[in-house]
């Protein structure tokens, strides 16, 4: 592996951090967070030492659905800025290292879009065809995304007189992207954004893009096929653009959106690995993520995952059984007003996890060893709440707090944009101006583990092998390349833990590099550790073989 490959594919080692513009900082006091407050806190980010900002949705929206509701694919929602101040921002962010990407919503658009009310107006609009229009309902295709909240994937237009598609809610039709001008003016979306810097996207509801069930029968070939081309298109724009996807599918559907040659998506978001740590993470066991990690497809070179603890969204634990939900909604929300869609909680990873920083540490330093790219949430480094008054999951992008002043110093308005969240979570005991003087604290801690994974390249270019040990709660893994191994063992449950680790050779002087401590070596292959209560250990054996 060539050094220039490292940087070429910079995303398969990249630190991903989400931010939902609306809810980060408001500079112009309207109560909105805008362009011109991300670009505030780009030191702040740079400090923190993630690599790439992933913007959601910024672009005009009715916000029926928290902006991925898009009325025009070409613009700043003028509440957030203008598109020169988007071209600042990526210039502001690539001046400390940091990429740009921002969401890609193209399975659907908001209906307040002109393409869906022209394509509504007349059976022989020229925008008839972008959009999936039927005399009658189909049951095809199957599921809903938001059970509770629609009851079908069609609704009636009055104004039609016909049923139009939308996987999602009914305010978001789908486009149809069988449609070859469709096709073209997503290109054009892609190549518009591209140009004004993005170094990718993250795709939302890759697989619902792709469906084509329900769609007219004209659409025979496989939907990848456009996927293909369009990845294609986006390396030719820009050879080192990335395309992230939202991918919550069956273990056995995943290798497929990589593709056969990983010609398709570069990262997949690994949902189901994220599942099975929230399992595990419920019963103190290693068991669930064990298995998980054993049924992953094998990643194609050129691909690899994007790991997570919380997203933007619920927890979706839909994948999980109907009884190890149970146990992830018993351990970390029992109440139904914390749960949605009855597959999912909407609470924030600190709040799950009672503020235990503990338990905090295991769960962010087991998301950062996993294979894979890591992506934070705003807020999640400093541990931020949520707000269970807010509907829907809303309730989880709160205001960020940067200090204890009015509303948490993010907006100067009478009302910032969303309540924020409030008592042990509140800004009196989380901003980040306190946790920026405490060296005890969560924020230092995430920086220092952000800092120590983009140290240790194997963990996202090595591949991965289980460690064998006794404990049920202890999940230890490696990761090998280029002759560097890092061994991590998390102790999942509260029993201090002793663990014999299996590692096949003889280690003199291993270091601890999260907690900077040297332990004794290990004979025979064997290297006896010692885990506190959710302690955690990241083993460098590179160094212990005289290596770095
Ligand atoms: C994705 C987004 C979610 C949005 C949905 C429809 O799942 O993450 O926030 O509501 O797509 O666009």
């Amino acid at each position: 592996m060539r050094l220039d490959q490292v940087s070429d594919q910079w995303w398969k080692d990249a630190i991903v951090y989400c931010l939902d513009v609306r809810a980060f900082l408001d500079t112009d006091g309207d109560g909105v967070g805008d362009l011109n407050g991300v670009m505030g806190r780009m030191d702040y980010m740079a400090e923190l030492g993630v690599t790439c900002l992933w913007l959601m949705p910024f672009q005009p929206s009715p916000l029926r659905d928290g902006g991925y509701d898009i009325s025009d694919h070409y613009g700043v929602d003028p509440r957030l800025g203008t598109l020169g101040d988007f071209v600042e921002l990526v210039r502001a962010a690539n001046d400390r290292g940091l990429r740009v990407i921002s969401d890609l919503v193209v399975n659907h658009t908001s209906d307040q879009h002109p393409w869906f009310q022209d394509s509504r107006s007349s059976a022989d609009s020229p925008k008839r065809g972008w959009y999936v229009w039927r005399d009658e309902p189909s049951d095809e295709p199957e599921g809903l995304a938001f059970p509770g909240k629609e009851d079908s994937n069609w609704t009636k237009d009055a104004e039609a007189a016909q049923y139009y598609l939308h996987r999602f809610y009914h305010f978001e039709p789908d486009l149809d992207t069988a449609n070859a001008e469709v096709r073209e003016e997503i290109a054009r979306i892609v190549g518009f954004w591209l140009a004004l810097g993005v170094a990718g996207f993250r795709i939302d509801a890759v697989p619902a893009m792709l469906e084509t069930a329900g769609l007219p029968e004209r659409v025979a070939n496989d939907p990848r096929d456009w996927l293909r081309d369009l990845r294609a298109f986006v390396s030719r724009r820009r050879g080192d653009a990335m395309l992230l996807g939202e991918v919550n599918v069956d273990p056995q559907q995943l290798a497929q959106y990589f593709g056969d040659h990983g010609d398709l998506l570069h990262l997949e978001f690994a949902f189901l690995l994220n599942q099975s740590l929230w399992l595990s993470l419920a019963r103190g066991e290693a068991d669930p993520l064990e298995t998980m990690v054993r049924m992953l497809p094998q990643v194609p070179p050129d691909s690899g995952w994007a790991t997570f603890l919380r997203n933007h969204d619920e927890l979706t634990l839909d994948k999980l059984s109907v009884a190890q939900r149970r146990e992830v909604f018993g351990a970390f929300g029992p109440e139904e007003h914390m749960q949605l869609y009855g597959h999912g909680i909407r609470r924030r990873a600190a709040p799950m996890l009672d503020g235990d920083p503990d338990r905090l540490r295991l769960a962010w330093s087991l998301t950062f060893s996993l294979p894979g790219t890591p992506v934070l949430l705003y807020g999640d480094e400093i541990g931020l709440g949520e707000n269970l008054a807010i509907e829907d999951r809303y309730a989880v992008r709160v205001p960020m707090q940067w200090s204890n002043e009015r509303h948490a110093g993010f907006t100067t308005a009478d009302e910032p944009v969303r309540p924020l969240a409030e008592g042990q979570f509140g800004p009196e005991r989380v901003n980040v101006a306190a946790q920026r003087r405490d060296p005890d604290s969560l924020l230092q801690w995430m920086r220092r583990l952000v800092w120590c994974r983009r140290e240790r390249p194997e963990l996202g270019w090595g591949s991965v092998t289980l460690v064998d040990t006794a404990p049920p709660s202890i999940f230890a893994h490696r990761s090998d390349w280029e002759g560097r191994t890092l061994v991590a063992v998390h102790n999942l449950g509260e029993e201090p833990t002793s663990v014999t680790l299996a590692l096949g050779e003889d280690v003199v002087g291993v270091e601890d590099v999260l907690e900077a401590r040297e332990l004794k070596g290990g004979k025979g292959g064997r290297l006896d550790v010692e885990l506190g209560r959710y302690g955690y250990l990241w083993l460098d054996l590179d160094r212990a073989r005289g290596g770095g």
